[in-house]
């Protein structure tokens, strides 16, 4: 059974695959009349034990253009929270005949987990801080988009800003720029930069530094991350006032970027701690293509892992 747990799960060329697919799926996006047959009479749960507006949402969407049925599973509601254990709830749920399951759940490698016990595809719609696959993709197909279409990544200079020791979606981009050609550079203060850093930066060929002024000039792209303050748990340092002086992408911080350099977000936003409303709603803010392309990404890996071997 085909999953896509990581980013480790793909190939250069497999990203390339899903990335001509969802183009075509964009242009599906632009219809009237959006749907297509490929996942008829096939059913798809999204299992979610950690809130979510745009995968979730947009998983649904993508499933239903395909023409899949899809049911909407989370933890609070269902027999979770009367202490159900995982591996009960997912073979309760597979047991009813689904053909796929996406899933996000707050501990890592939760997703690992869940596809040992199923002989159903399973999609990792993010794993506590480990990683979360779809959003990558989405992310550096936008970037690709941006940057001249297919091979445009190679040699691009792409710089990742912020919460990195809670962030999933940097770990995953790490992986799927470099298979794209992209060098990252990792951007946080120092007590937001995950332990071991030094090494794995080494080991994946990415660079790390404490200093946004400095990199912001040398970049062809920015993509800021989220401060995930409920992750948190022993307080919260820098203040708020103290991450925004040394690492919010500020109004006089636009000035620093060069030209069109487009500015991405994963979401959920933060306005005025991470990413300032000037930047967010710049014209180089790429965040909403971001979002419109998270469908087309999410109906690319339904189409890929579901619709079955003569028609993928
Ligand atoms: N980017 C992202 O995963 O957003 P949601 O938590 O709203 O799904």
């Amino acid at each position: 059974t085909r999953h896509l747990l990581s980013i480790d799960d793909v190939s250069a060329d497999d990203i390339a695959k899903l990335f001509a697919t969802a183009a075509e799926m964009h242009d599906v996006q632009k219809r009237e009349v959006k749907k297509l047959p490929a996942l008829r009479g096939r059913t798809v749960i999204n299992l979610f034990f950690e809130d979510s507006t745009r995968t979730r949402s947009s998983f649904e969407i993508a499933g239903k253009w395909l023409s899949a049925d899809v049911i909407n599973l989370s933890a609070k509601g269902s027999s979770a929270s009367k202490g159900e254990s995982l591996r009960d709830t997912v073979l309760t749920v597979t047991a009813m005949g689904v053909d796929g399951l996406v899933m996000r759940h707050s501990a890592s490698g939760a997703a690992h987990q869940v596809a040992g016990w199923l002989d159903i595809p399973v999609v990792n719609a993010g794993d506590g801080m480990h990683e979360h696959p779809t959003q990558a993709l989405l992310d550096c197909y936008t970037l690709q988009r941006q940057l001249g279409g297919p091979g445009s990544l190679e040699g691009k200079r792409i710089a990742i800003v912020g919460d990195l020791t809670h962030s999933r979606v940097f770990r995953s981009n790490v992986k799927a720029l470099g298979k794209l050609g992209a060098s990252v550079v990792a951007v946080a203060p120092p007590t937001l930069m995950p332990a071991g850093i030094a090494e794995w930066a080494k080991a994946d060929g990415f660079a790390t530094s404490y200093d946004l002024d400095a990199v912001l000039p040398e970049v062809d792209a920015v993509m800021m991350l989220r401060v995930q303050r409920e992750r948190m748990s022993g307080g919260y340092f820098p203040t708020s006032r103290e991450y925004t002086v040394g690492y919010g992408l500020t109004r006089p911080r636009l000035g620093l970027l060069r030209d069109g350099a487009p500015i991405l977000h994963p979401g959920p936003m933060n306005r005025g701690l991470e990413i300032s409303p000037e930047a967010a709603d710049a014209a180089s803010s790429r965040i909403l293509d971001q979002v419109s392309a998270g469908v087309a990404i999410r109906m690319s890996v339904l189409y890929h892992l579901l619709a079955g071997e003569e028609s993928a």
